[in-house]
């Protein structure tokens, strides 16, 4: 049997296969962030597709971190009774769900959050776009205490664990890099005290859920920007890891839309974070995840095979066919997505979906 449908365990949590659903911002939740029915309807179908594995779309932990309008929220208890009805969806199809935390710091687009993005320094994460406000210490703990209420939260809902997001140019990664993080003080100026918040985020998280609750990270490995995080610095956290308490390590990369590569049509493209994975490999022994290009059989069992990873994971196959890994374990080969990256709606359009206009039907 090919190693892709072997089970394996990830902390407490037993997967039926090695196929994982990467986190997706869905944007099928209400303006106060509750998810809607939809939402639950697209995770049965995930679970019913066969894949090992779902995680959320990042989900806001603090109402500061909204990235966008319609995201998930897990800020406030009052969202309880719709968070659990996904969790119910995934389980009624024995299907598994991990909820993934997020806060978008200098990220969030400024109809999405009451006041002033805030960040580790007053750095725009791009020419144009709004200045954010320097963190001051308690503005901090409250966002670390934040990680951990969410945990909390996604536990008491019934998630089979939590993600911490850790790539992409979102406030932990920022104040992993050193272009967003010129901070002088305790949370700065040294990779080690730069990664002081992602810690402490971690450590908030684990004292909240107990020893048992399975709880991952995805992390960007580089930034590919000027003074950004390098891959040598990215592989100092990961040695850190399991002693703050995670269970798994999912392998990312970029800031903002550079994690998301356009046009990954020949093997030769696909997987394109596997030196990263390959560095975190000799750095960590826990299951690692690796997420970027991954579309055709061959190169997912090679890379399972070679050990430099545990897991595949996918966002956009996914978007094109849910039930993609029921489709690789009948005999299809390679996955039909051609990462046009056309999965987002125009503005004022609901959710997400695969606009690629030669989509066969
Ligand atoms: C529509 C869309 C939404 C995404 N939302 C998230 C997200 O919420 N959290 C996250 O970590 N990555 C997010 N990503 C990135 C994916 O998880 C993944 O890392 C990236 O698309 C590369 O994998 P792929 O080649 O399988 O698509 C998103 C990607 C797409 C296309």
């Amino acid at each position: 049997m090919s190693m892709l449908f072997e089970p394996s365990s990830i902390g407490s949590l037993e997967l039926p296969n090695r196929l994982i659903r990467s986190a997706t911002a869905e944007r099928m939740s209400d303006l106060d962030g509750r998810p809607e029915e939809p939402l639950a309807e697209l995770y049965s179908e995930l679970a019913r597709g066969g894949i090992g594995l779902i995680i959320t779309g990042h989900a806001f932990v603090h109402e500061g971190g909204r990235c966008h309008l319609r995201m998930t929220g897990i800020h406030r208890d009052d969202l309880m009774p719709a968070l659990e009805m996904l969790t119910r969806a995934v389980h009624d199809e024995n299907g598994l769900v991990v909820m993934q935390l997020n806060h978008g710091g200098r990220e969030c687009a400024s109809e999405a959050i009451p006041g002033l993005p805030v960040a580790p320094s007053p750095v725009p994460s791009s020419k144009g776009k709004e200045r954010p406000q320097e963190l001051n210490e308690d503005g901090i703990k409250d966002i670390l205490g934040a990680f951990g209420d969410a945990a909390g939260r996604a536990q008491a809902a019934g998630f089979d664990g939590v993600q911490i997001h850790a790539a992409h140019g979102y406030l932990i990664s920022q104040f992993n890099s050193p272009a967003a993080n010129r901070r002088r003080d305790r949370w700065g100026s040294t990779p080690a005290r730069r990664m002081g918040f992602l810690e402490e985020a971690a450590v908030s998280v684990r004292d909240r859920v107990g020893d048992q609750y399975p709880v991952l990270i995805k992390l960007g490995m580089e930034d590919y920007v000027r003074d950004g995080l390098t891959l040598k610095e990215s592989v100092e956290i990961v040695r850190h890891l399991a002693d703050w308490g995670i269970d798994a390590l999912e392998i990312s990369g970029g800031m903002g839309g550079t994690s998301v590569r356009k046009d990954v049509l020949r093997v030769e493209d696909e997987a394109y974070f596997l030196d990263a994975a390959r560095q975190a490999r000799e750095a960590t022994d826990l299951p690692i995840i690796l997420v970027g290009g991954m579309r055709s059989k061959q190169v997912m069992e090679s890379i399972l095979e070679e050990g430099s990873a545990d897991f595949i994971s996918m966002s956009r196959p996914l978007i094109r066919q849910p039930d993609l890994a029921t489709r690789l374990r009948e005999g299809q080969e390679r996955s039909s997505c051609i990462s046009c990256n056309r999965c987002w709606p125009p503005p004022g359009e609901y959710g997400i979906a695969c606009r690629d206009p030669d989509r066969e039907k």
